[in-house]
């Protein structure tokens, strides 16, 4: 990776043949606001509130790489929903960066893997060779501030109505940015973050109370002599919980034209229970694997922590390995005492991505998990699902609604208000159909998903596919 190209910006991708700037995943530019939205079945009348996704979509083409999932412009696209009608709402994140380039015409700065940034001359001295903020993986609202967040980076501040207020550094206590996937507490509407960076410290924690205000300045994870890339976390009532990879950022082998990331198994795969009263961190190791996303920890009555996650054998792209990459919704059981741990599927593996439970049972035991997964009638490239599981991870139980005709998205959980049941809330997600592209978003029964939509809200501009989102009920 080098700071500057010696001979100018990389030449834009050839997007057309880009599976994820294509199809699905096919970038929109048009900010654009709709209401009372073509509804079949009926939206459930004491659902109220906004769902909000955060995706990766560059604003123009790419210039020299494209790396999905990590990099993009972010477009949030809402729908609200109230009195049993819906409406819609898209904008663009707008950085200082996405700025200069909208009054370019054109993509300024190189992708992940050029390294290439732009000159004085062309994006003024502040943003000179800086890399580009990218706050295009998830949003979340807490403490009164409503946040578009990227892979360890600031967030930027978005009014209700979607508009970006700029930069958020938490009053100047976090200013290196935090992970794409904080946890909050429903019990104490605390919110647990992490950070990690290329420079030392490698790997930080913090924590905010429930109005917003830092609770704890970043604090370094000890024994973290690298930089390493931990994507997602877990809160338990105790512990964050950041699982290690052996993911490392090998920026040596970059400046050598080699790659950004490096993949070495022999390390293992290394578990962080950080106590989150600042007590000393508990380690536990196992055999190498790769993981993006948890979907919930908590701990037992007997002191373990479960995490349930969603394994891969390896990250794809980032190991001379070959070899189809095995991966799945699995469980940790980890001893913080003995510093052991043991994993095992808690169903087959398949391909499955985006795990999701009730957020009211984040830290402590839940019943469901959902996640996007493949009927395996089709070719589909990472990211893009055809199908959603709910699962029982006590049990094994699954439940499963396929449609092949639509590329779906993460499922996220909407409770009914005043019901602490979920399986009399719903679950919500955006579909895209395969032929025509037109899009919609679907409304499951928590009681009985595998049944199909309940609602299915016609959208009339597509939405690709993306990444992360929440529900955010009007009244909390
Ligand atoms: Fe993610």
């Amino acid at each position: 990776m080098t700071a500057t190209a010696p001979h100018g910006a990389p030449p834009p991708v050839d997007a057309a043949h880009d599976p994820h700037l294509s199809g699905a995943f096919e970038p929109v530019i048009d900010e654009i606001d709709a209401g009372d939205l073509e509804v079949t079945g009926e939206l459930p009348p004491e659902m109220d509130g906004m769902y909000l996704r955060n995706g990766p979509n560059p604003r123009f083409t790419p210039l020299g790489s494209y790396v999905y999932p990590l990099e993009g412009d972010g477009m949030v696209h809402g729908l609200r929903v109230s009195d049993g009608r819906a409406h819609y709402t898209n904008r663009f994140v707008r950085t200082p960066a996405l700025d200069v380039e909208v009054a370019a015409g054109r993509a300024l700065w190189g992708g992940l893997m050029t390294g290439y940034t732009p000159g004085e001359d062309e994006v003024g001295p502040t943003l000179a060779h800086t890399f580009k903020d990218m706050p295009d993986i998830n949003v979340v609202r807490h403490g009164g501030r409503l946040l578009a967040l990227g892979e360890s980076a600031t967030p930027f501040r978005l009014t209700p109505e979607l508009a970006t207020c700029g930069r958020e550094t938490f009053d100047g206590t976090i200013p290196a940015g935090i992970t794409a996937h904080p946890k909050v507490d429903p019990r104490t509407g605390e919110m647990a973050v992490f950070c990690y960076g290329l420079e030392p410290p490698y790997l930080t924690w913090s924590l905010l109370g429930p109005d917003g205000t830092t609770r704890r300045n970043p604090t370094a994870v000890p024994d973290v002599d690298e930089p390493v890339m931990v994507h997602d976390m877990a809160l338990t009532e105790r512990f964050l919980v950041l699982v290690l990879a052996p993911l490392y950022f090998d920026i040596a082998a970059a400046m050598r034209g080699g790659s950004m990331l490096a993949w070495r198994p022999d390390d293992g795969t290394r578990v962080a229970l950080i106590p989150r009263d600042g007590g000393p961190v508990r380690w536990a190791t196992s055999e190498a694997y790769w993981s993006w996303h948890n979907a919930n920890a908590y701990e037992t009555d007997d002191g373990r922590v479960v995490l349930d996650y969603v394994q891969w054998s390896r990250p794809g792209g980032m190991s001379p390995d070959t070899g189809p990459i095995v991966g799945g919704l699995a469980r940790a059981e980890i001893d913080p005492v003995a510093g052991t741990m043991s994993r095992r599927f808690l169903v087959d593996p398949a391909s499955m991505e985006f795990p999701r439970v009730d957020d009211r049972r984040l830290g402590r035991r839940h019943d469901v998990v959902a996640l996007g997964t493949i009927t395996g009638r089709q070719p589909l490239v990472p990211g893009d699902h055809d199908a959603v599981v709910w699962l029982d991870p006590e049990t094994g139980r699954t439940v499963r609604w396929e449609a092949p005709e639509y590329a779906v998205g993460e499922p996220c959980f909407v409770p009914r208000p005043g019901d602490d049941d979920t399986a009399h809330g719903w679950w919500v997600t955006f579909a895209l159909e395969r032929t025509d592209r037109s899009s919609c978003f679907l409304v499951f029964s928590g009681a009985d998903p595998g049944a199909g939509p309940v609602a299915t809200v016609r959208i009339p501009v597509r939405v690709p596919l993306g990444l992360h989102g929440a529900w955010l009920p009007t009244q909390e």
